[in-house]
């Protein structure tokens, strides 16, 4: 099936009272950018809005404050507390897969998730975190090198997607902090060069394998896994001392070869893109010791308390979606520029792109009825310094509005002050310079997010805030941001082409 089947039954979000008057005022912001009159929402109504961590500035939004009113009010009519109660509760929110979104689960530390449901998956997620912490323990320990021969130098992820790029992200965020000594390594592709270029870097008797699929059915994952293992094999490596899987089918894991006691379990109710905060995170565990990777989750479960408590017009979660809606489906950027201001973000945008673009890149409601206006933007950009020798020329000058967030840290480059004082004025200034003028309808809606820092519980309020953020935005559009329907159709043409019947 290439694509879920549409309906025209049933009301569309488009249908509210509180969205047709956003229609209205859109028209309106629309017609005097045309005319060349700049509308910024200003300091006056965007107050900067706090959260763990991080502040987010609106002021350069092109939006009126009458437009952030009705954007609270649509936030009412699509009734987010209360989505955002049942999926902390373990609801089935994903109806098209009956399943709930747990994935704060995995991070609770600090108490946002309660309900029958999740109280009833906590003890095996508990489990499961004690295990990893476990072993991340031991292959930091010196006794663990003694007894088994060799430390632990390399530690290798097999996975793609959501069973690769947030725990990429959290690596390489945090590897100046990690302790000296082990290195960690993706393999994603099925290209085999990837692997080739990894077994000329590794040293094999102390080298960990973690074969990471939710599905344990990801054919790129598996031909890697397979070619790795003869590898492994030929240089005769113990599968139970070097090979590990992070999976929902620990059945098709031991059939794999991987030893039972080595499996760690990723629970039904945790989709792929949201699922580093578990056992898909046990590479980051394992490279960057128990230590970082604690607060790492308790960062996010602070975002997750933010979320949980705060009242819709100061919640940040809320604010960035209502932003993310009105700039794409009200004022028509068709693209959301993210450009960071530190390079420990250097990951942070493939990992954006799978989480907004995989959650909300649907034309249908949740109740399969046909959309009738934009939903998920185009997700780009990367480090903002590289950005402006390649494609700010694009967005200072080129043609239709843009949506752009531009994060930058406190901390940044912090080690080399002549390099954090430009890097600084860089950020500052291109946010001037790209909340150029609107002219002929062209413009940049611009919104400013900063972090008082970049270390683990920061990174971890970061990715949970984004992750309340697109689910918030999916529940504006009234799409189901927890499964990927769209994915599939790929795949089966893929098989068939291999089997040769396509
Ligand atoms: O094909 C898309 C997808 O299912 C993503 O949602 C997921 O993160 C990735 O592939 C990997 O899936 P798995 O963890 O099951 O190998």
């Amino acid at each position: 099936m290439e694509q879920s089947s549409k309906s025209t039954s049933g009301s569309l979000p488009s249908s509210t009272p509180a969205w047709r008057a956003l229609g209205s005022l859109a028209e309106d912001v629309l017609a005097q950018a045309r005319a060349g009159r700049d509308i910024r929402l200003g300091d006056l109504h965007a107050l900067p809005l706090s959260a763990p961590a991080m502040t987010v500035d609106g002021s350069r939004l092109v939006m009126t404050d009458d437009a952030l009113g009705r954007l609270f009010d649509l936030g009412r009519e699509r009734r987010l507390e209360a989505r955002r109660d049942a999926m902390l509760r373990g609801d089935v929110v994903n109806r098209s897969e009956q399943r709930a979104a747990l994935h704060a689960l995995l991070r609770d530390v600090g108490g946002a998730v309660c309900g029958d449901a999740a109280e009833a998956l906590r003890a095996s997620v508990d489990a499961t975190r004690a295990r990893m912490r476990a072993l991340a323990e031991q292959v930091h320990s010196a006794e663990r090198a003694a007894s088994r021969g060799s430390p632990v130098t390399d530690v290798v992820n097999i996975g793609i997607g959501g069973s690769e790029f947030g725990a990429r992200l959290v690596c390489d965020a945090l590897q100046d902090l990690a302790p000296r000594g082990r290195r960690i390594h993706f393999v994603s592709s099925v290209d085999g060069l990837e692997i080739a270029r990894l077994a000329e870097r590794v040293h094999p008797p102390g080298t960990l394998f973690v074969v990471s699929s939710k599905s344990f059915s990801t054919v790129e994952t598996l031909l890697n896994a397979k070619t790795l293992r003869a590898w492994s094999d030929e240089r005769g490596l113990d599968a139970e001392q070097h090979w590990f899987a992070v999976t929902g089918k620990s059945g098709a894991a031991e059939a794999f070869g991987i030893p039972r006691a080595n499996i760690f379990d990723v629970p039904d109710c945790v989709g792929g893109r949201f699922s580093a905060w578990g056992s898909v995170g046990l590479p980051a565990a394992l490279y960057l010791g128990w230590p970082l990777f604690e607060q790492w989750l308790k960062g996010g479960s602070a975002a997750d308390s933010h979320f949980a408590t705060t009242p819709l017009e100061a919640n940040l979660p809320v604010r960035l979606a209502l932003m993310n809606v009105w700039n794409t489906t009200f004022l028509g950027c068709s693209s959301h520029c993210v450009v960071s201001y530190d390079y420990r973000l250097a990951q942070f945008l493939p990992w954006l792109q799978q989480l907004e673009m995989e959650s909300n890149g649907k034309s249908v409601t949740e109740d399969g009825i046909a959309v009738d206006y934009p939903t998920a933007p185009v997700v780009w950009g990367g480090l903002g310094n590289n950005g402006q020798h390649t494609y700010f020329q694009f967005l200072r000058e080129g043609t239709g509005p843009k949506a752009i967030t531009v994060i930058g840290t406190k901390t940044a480059s912090s080690r080399y002050p002549e390099h954090a004082a430009e890097l600084d004025a860089h950020r500052r200034g291109q946010v001037t310079a790209l909340s150029r003028d609107t002219s002929a309808g062209s413009f940049n809606s611009v919104s400013q997010l900063m972090l008082d820092d970049l270390g683990p519980s920061q990174l971890g309020a970061l990715m949970a805030t984004f992750e309340h953020a697109t689910v918030c935005s999916g529940w504006l559009w009234g799409i189901n941001s927890f499964d990927q329907p769209g994915v599939e159709f790929g795949k089966q043409v893929a098989r068939q082409l291999r089997a040769g019947t396509g």
